[in-house]
C-alpha cells in the first residue's frame, strides 16, 4: 500500500511515522508513506499555498492551484483509490472505515490548515471527507497521522502476531478485554485466577464474558449495531 499526504506543515508528520509498529511496517516495504509539501508546488516564488477567502471574514484558505498541481504529478505515476481530504465536517472514522481503506493500494490524504481548503477542491478532487472526531484541531495533519495508523496496522505482516489486530477493540463491535501482566500480585491486586489457569477455553469465555460486560457498561450503544 501507499498512502500520500499532501500538507502546508509537512514537519508536523515526522514523528508519527518514524517509530515503532510504523516505521518498521515501512521498513518492511508493507507501506510507502510519502509526505508532499504544498510549498513545493506553491504559484509563486514566495512559496505561497494560502490567500484571504473571498467575500472577507478572518482566516486564511488554501489555494486549489498548488493543492491540484500536487495532486496532478501523483496521479502521473500513480492511479488512487481515495482522495481523502481530513476535516471535521466528514464522515467519523471509525473501525469499519480503517479495515474498508487497509484493503486499498493507493490513497491520498490532503490536510487543511486555516479555514480549510478553497472549495473547489472539495467539489471536483476529493473523492472522501474523513473526520476523527467531533472536535476541530488546527490542522488535518494530526487527523491524517490517526487515520493512516488506523489503516496501517491492519495490513497483512504489520503487527507480528496477525491475530491482535482482530481482538483490537470495536473490531467485533465490543470493546477489548482487560489484560494484565506479571507479578500477579502487586501489593494485594491479584490477577484474576482464570489468567493464570492455563485453561484456553475458560480463558477465552472469561474474555468474551468481560467484553460484553465493559461494552454495556461503557459503550451501550455499540451493542445496538
Ligand atoms: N481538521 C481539523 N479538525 C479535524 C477533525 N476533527 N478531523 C479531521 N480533520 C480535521
Amino acid at each position: 500500500m501507499r498512502i500520500d499526504i499532501i500538507t502546508c506543515l509537512p514537519s508536523l508528520l515526522e514523528s508519527p511515522f518514524s517509530h515503532s509498529i510504523l516505521k518498521r511496517a515501512q521498513e518492511k516495504g508493507l507501506v510507502e508513506v510519502v509526505v508532499h509539501d504544498l510549498r513545493d508546488y506553491a504559484v509563486n516564488k514566495h512559496k505561497q499555498v494560502d490567500d484571504y477567502a473571498y467575500g472577507g471574514g478572518a482566516g486564511m484558505v488554501l489555494m486549489i492551484e498548488p493543492i491540484v498541481r500536487c495532486i496532478r504529478q501523483l496521479q502521473e505515476n500513480t492511479s488512487y483509490d481515495e482522495i481523502i481530504y481530513m476535516s471535521p465536517d466528514g464522515e467519523r472514522l471509525d473501525q469499519p472505515i480503517a479495515n474498508q481503506l487497509s484493503l486499498k493500494r493507493n490513497l491520498i490524504l490532503l490536510c487543511g490548515h486555516y479555514k480549510g481548503v478553497d472549495e473547489r477542491v472539495r467539489e471536483h478532487f476529493v473523492t472522501r471527507e474523513i473526520s476523527i472526531g467531533d472536535y476541530v484541531l488546527s490542522g488535518g495533519e494530526l487527523a491524517a497521522a490517526v487515520l493512516a495508523d488506523s489503516i496501517i496496522r491492519l495490513l497483512p505482516g504489520v503487527l507480528s502476531d496477525e491475530t491482535s489486530a482482530l481482538s483490537d477493540s470495536f473490531q467485533d463491535n465490543l470493546i477489548a478485554p482487560p489484560v494484565f501482566t506479571r507479578p500477579s500480585d502487586f501489593e494485594g491486586m491479584k490477577v484474576p485466577d482464570v489468567l493464570l489457569s492455563g485453561h484456553e477455553q475458560r480463558i477465552d469465555d472469561w474474555r468474551h464474558e468481560q467484553s460484553m460486560k465493559r461494552t454495556a457498561e461503557r459503550r451501550p450503544g455499540l451493542l445496538d449495531d
